[in-house]
């Protein structure tokens, strides 16, 4: 950190209070949030961590209307989820408030009405989408109709899913209120708006060149908004659910919830120093020019937090602009998008109960596959892989040997050092600048890396105990063996301390092993953290291995959601072009047993029948191979058509016919069969 700055002011986007929160969030913005203000107290900075529910706006309301619950019970059960969750998982809030307040709803109006009473909004009225049936105004996305372009019948207000258009409203033809399916008619209101051209200027000067520090995916998401001009921006809504506007005249109307969200970051600060006097005052957080804000978000609100936001807080004056905006990019899961209306997601609540203790495993995997420059993808298979090959065989492994062969030896009391070898000088030098390394990383946000760093140094002590070999020294030089435990004693105390901003759990449980009450982030490198003599706590295990079990029920999982979304959504083909009767007629479709059934050899997809069609025995085959064993269908009576010309295979076998089969929405197969035996042969009309 720079010398101009005192004190940090750290926030992590306020997750909507309208579901659990899932690993995208974790990895995108609490768990790198959480190793920044974790590696800043340990350096003993002065910093308040922010955290808070986002609980207005139209999502909540949605979620409310598809439950049949009231807004109020919607944010209450999931601010106490996601509170109780961040409180499982150890994300280290100073406050996790809620935009519900009476504090945030007394700052946001208080903000909103300071720059109202300036001058600083515009007062536009225009014509906006209006269901008079339900007496709202909708938001685009709740706008649904037929696409202009390639006649989706459903295309959002926003945009068609089937073309990729981007849209809006107006240009849908006959819209109507995607939730209620009312048609909809225009009508005039009055709104705010923030006039960001005139921001352009300053925010251009202030982004482009004096924050070219900034991730490349924020500065350059920047840049493009700005390249294309910044327009004003609506500050308030027509819905019943958010701050009403503190304005008369304004019955109705809402502030939007992108306005209020990011005041609430401050209202969680008042709400925190008010109640921790030793605090300090919660303006020296936000107004003081010697403190460094710092927000932690995903790559969808960036606009938000680098335009919106600090346009706002120069339009009101008083406070600081964000020193550094770390945005991540998305994690996938499974190759797939993350979804909450899909339900594909891993929920921290349910990850906290089905992998009791796991905490830092996640952390862990999280971290090292960080989308911190492009979007990255999870696999619960690379979770395993991580946990086992790295947590348990390279960190846990190195610790535990150290740890229990000074059980071993030495009863658990830390033994001297005596003169080192040009090979203990090494191991030692490889370890003397973590610290500056480590900082390196992390002072730019650099998480990923800088974990990688705190992992290698648990490599390079499970190679110093694997070559030194003490298990054999201890028989024939137990000097030596005694520079070797206490040299690998250092270097597992030192990864207490490197690994605490990442691994607070394991950290902890270390430290409490080594008997290290103190533990100062000044000392690491030090080689001399444990004293000779010291005793040390009997150990256990850091990390235990993830079970293939573990792993398939979570994958069995996914796929259950998937198929139940599959099923949820599927929808019928359309009814084919009309035939006539006689049309119909000509098909002889009739009812055969199955004499035989085998599998074609070289032709993997196919199974050849011998039907008995009343007549005569013939042979019919079907690409059903993937669908059925087939034993399964010998004795039952199957639909065939039965004047089907014959159809010749590659290999010279000839189908003469075809058996009926349906097609599940899964695309499994299923033949058809009579629901009470009939004679073969039987027509079916
Ligand atoms: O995208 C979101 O989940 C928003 N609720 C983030 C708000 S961040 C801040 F402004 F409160
Ligand atoms: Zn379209």
């Amino acid at each position: 950190m720079e010398k101009k700055f005192k004190r940090t002011t750290v926030t992590a986007a306020l997750p909507y209070a309208n579901g659990p929160v899932h690993i995208g969030h974790l990895a995108g913005v609490y768990v790198p949030a959480d190793i920044y203000v974790r590696y800043l107290r340990l350096k003993k900075q002065d910093v308040v961590f922010i955290g808070g529910s986002d609980e207005h706006g139209v999502p909540v309301t949605i979620r409310a209307r598809k439950e049949g619950i009231t807004t109020q019970e919607v944010v209450d059960r999931y601010h106490n989820l996601i509170k109780e969750s961040f409180e499982r998982f150890d994300i280290s809030f100073d406050v996790y408030s809620r935009t519900t307040s009476q504090t945030h709803h007394q700052l946001a109006s208080d903000f909103f009405r300071k720059l109202y009473d300036e001058g600083k909004f515009i007062e536009q009225t225009s014509e906006q989408f209006y269901d008079e049936q339900t007496g709202r105004f909708l938001t685009d996305r709740n706008i649904r109709g037929e696409c202009p372009r390639c006649h989706a019948p459903e295309a959002y207000g926003d945009q068609c899913e089937k073309c990729g258009a981007t849209l809006s409203p107006e240009e849908l033809i006959n819209p109507y209120n995607a939730e209620t399916g009312n048609p909809l008619v225009k009508k005039a209101t009055k709104h705010w708006y923030l006039p960001l051209d005139k921001d352009q200027e300053w925010l251009e000067r202030w982004i482009l060149e004096e924050h070219k520090e900034w991730r490349p995916n924020v500065y350059g998401q920047c840049k493009s908004w700005l390249d294309s001009g910044l327009k004003p921006r609506a500050v308030t809504r027509d819905l019943d659910w958010g701050i009403p506007v503190p304005v008369e005249g304004a019955e109705g109307k809402v502030l939007y919830v992108w306005f209020d969200a990011p005041i609430g970051y401050i209202s969680n600060t008042k709400e925190l120093c008010e109640k921790n006097p030793e605090r300090g005052s919660w303006e020296t957080w936000w107004k003081d020019p010697e403190t460094r804000l710092v927000h932690f978000i995903g790559k969808d609100n960036i606009v938000f937090h680098c335009i919106v936001f600090p346009a706002m807080l120069k339009a009101h004056g008083e406070y600081i602009l964000p020193d550094n905006v770390p945005s991540n990019e998305f994690l996938n899961l499974e190759g797939d998008k993350i979804s909450t209306s899909r339900n594909h997601a891993v929920w921290l609540n349910e990850y906290l109960d089905e992998l009791p203790g796991r905490q830092d495993e996640l952390r862990y995997v999280l971290t090292a596959n960080a989308p911190e420059t492009k979007d990255n993808d999870f696999t619960w298979k690379d979770f395993q892989a991580r946990c086992n090959n790295e947590l348990v065989a390279i960190y846990g492994n190195f610790v535990n040997r150290a740890l229990q062969l000074t059980q071993k030896y030495y009863d658990g009391i830390v033994p001297a050092r005596g003169e080192l070898t040009a090979y203990d000088e090494q191991t030692l030098a490889e370890f003397k600048d973590v610290k500056e390394k480590l900082e390196g990383l992390l002072d730019h946000f650099k998480f990923r890396e800088a974990q990688k760093e705190a992992m290698n140094l648990a490599r390079i002590g499970n190679k110093y105990i694997a070559d030194c070999e003490p298990w054999k020294e201890i028989k024939t030089n137990p000097e030596r063996v005694k520079t070797i435990i206490n040299i690998s004693l250092q270097l597992t105390a030192n990864l207490a301390i490197a690994f605490e901003p990442f691994l607070p759990f394991s950290s902890k449980k270390l430290r409490k092993m080594l008997n290290m009450e103190s533990f100062d982030w000044d000392e690491l490198g030090s080689t001399d953290l444990l004293e000779t003599g010291k005793q040390l706590a009997k150990p256990s295990l850091l990390f235990e291995k993830i079970e293939d079990e573990t792993i398939q029920f979570q994958l069995d999982k996914l796929e259950a959601i998937k198929k139940a979304n599959e099923e949820a959504n599927y929808k019928a083909k359309p009814v084919k072009e009309v035939i006539r009767f006689d049309d119909f007629e000509k098909l002889d479709i009739r009812v055969g047993t199955v004499l035989e059934c085998e599998r074609v050899p070289k032709m993997k997809k196919l199974l050849k029948f011998k039907i008995d069609d009343g007549l005569n025995s013939r042979t019919i085959v079907s690409g059903i191979a993937a669908y059925y064993e087939p034993e399964e269908l010998v004795g039952k009576q199957v639909l065939f058509i039965a004047n089907l010309a014959p159809r010749e295979f590659k290999n010279g076998l000839v189908s003469e016919g075809m058996i009926l089969s349906a097609e599940n929405f899964d695309g499994n197969i299923s033949v058809t069969t009579v629901t009470r035996p009939v004679k073969g042969g039987s027509q079916v009309s």
